[in-house]
């Protein structure tokens, strides 16, 4: 449309609504300006032309005309500065005040024990492994003697395990009896990881919690040997702490594996500086070739099969990766504490 072909009047009512219109559609500050420019811009605007005109106008006409033309003016410039507020934030010109720190909106996040047992899994997943569970209420036969563990073992002693009001039930001191109870519902081949919370009469120290958790792992089959019982176990060590880590298995005693084994590591640290360091040897595990009783008690038969198992505590594994000195820091619920870990 010309507007040199419509009265001023009409010319300045219908910018007025196409600039609100511009202005309330106006995404971001940018296009907001631009929309200042086109309409009220002091050299081009096309309301500022109009204005300018009034002057060429004749005499009678020019108070209308003038009037109208300052009260598009105000009411455009108004919906201007609205708009700009809106866009700004609520706290107007101060939102983009950039010293101020930024607000971390807080997501949650994994317990740092959790994280570790996710991370073990996860390797062992890789390996082969799937998940299983059992009860953590069980009874002496599953959490001892089915483990060729006899009842008179200091293990079973009321001095470290919590029995169930009644005496027949317990809670598990170990995550062993789900090796029983896995093989009790499925034939061979075994290969399982099974994570969960025992209960034990402790002291509730720097290194000791009435209840923590455990990670059991339990492989048999046809053919499995001691070779495959290192080297998976070494395997996972070294995806665990590192490529360079060294892996030692001492000898040591289990009622249930025969022979039994500690599992030592020895990690290697790099420095920033491209050099590197040797750990000295940490303990990580207990663990060893199922003693044939266990096969047998599972109702598997012990000529056949052999396999493997082992036991590891992830709330010491974590004090160990994370360099904790206090196991009591993971179970205090100190957000800042914990926060440190959120991935
Ligand atoms: N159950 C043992 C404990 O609580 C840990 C353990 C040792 C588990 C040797 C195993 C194993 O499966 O083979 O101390």
């Amino acid at each position: 449309m010309n507007m040199s072909d419509v009265h001023p009047i009409e010319a300045l009512s219908s910018l007025e609504r196409e600039a609100l219109e511009a202005i309330s559609h106006a995404p971001d500050l940018r296009s907001l300006e631009e929309a200042r420019i086109a309409y009220l811009g002091r050299k081009d605007g096309r309301i500022s032309l109009i204005v300018r005109g009034v002057g060429a106008l004749p005499p009678e006409e020019r108070p209308a005309v003038g009037q109208a033309a300052n009260r598009v003016k105000a009411t455009v410039t108004e919906a201007l500065e609205a708009r700009e507020r809106a866009l700004a934030g609520p706290a107007g010109a101060e939102a983009e005040d950039l010293t101020l720190p930024a607000r971390a909106p807080w997501m949650g996040a994994l317990h740092p024990i959790t994280q570790v047992v996710d991370e073990i899994w996860g390797i062992f997943r890789d390996l082969g492994f799937t998940r299983a569970r059992g009860p953590e209420a069980d009874t002496e036969w599953y959490n001892f003697e089915a483990l060729n563990t006899p009842l008179d073992h200091p293990a079973a002693d009321e001095q470290d395990t919590l029995y169930l009001e009644g005496g027949r039930a317990l809670l598990r001191s170990h995550t062993s009896p789900v090796q029983m109870r896995t093989m009790e519902k499925h034939p061979p081949p075994i290969r399982i990881i099974a994570p969960g919370w025992v209960y034990r009469r402790d002291t509730y120290d720097a290194t000791h919690t009435p209840a923590f958790l455990q990670i059991e792992g339990l492989v048999v089959d046809e053919g499995v040997t001691f070779v495959d019982f290192k080297a998976t176990l070494a395997e996972f060590a070294r995806r665990f702490w590192g490529p360079g880590t060294q892996v030692r298995f001492r000898p040591s005693f289990f009622p249930f594996t025969e022979p039994s084994a500690e599992v030592d590591v020895k990690r290697l640290i790099r420095r920033s500086d491209g050099t590197t360091f040797e750990t000295d040897w940490i303990e990580i595990m207990g663990a060893g070739m199922v003693d044939p009783n266990v096969l047998d008690n599972a109702g598997y038969d012990s000529e056949r099969y052999t396999g493997f198992a082992f036991g590891m505590g992830p709330g010491r594994i974590a004090l160990l990766k994370y360099g904790v000195d206090d196991l009591r820091t993971f179970f205090e619920n100190d957000i800042r504490f914990l926060a440190q870990f959120s991935l």
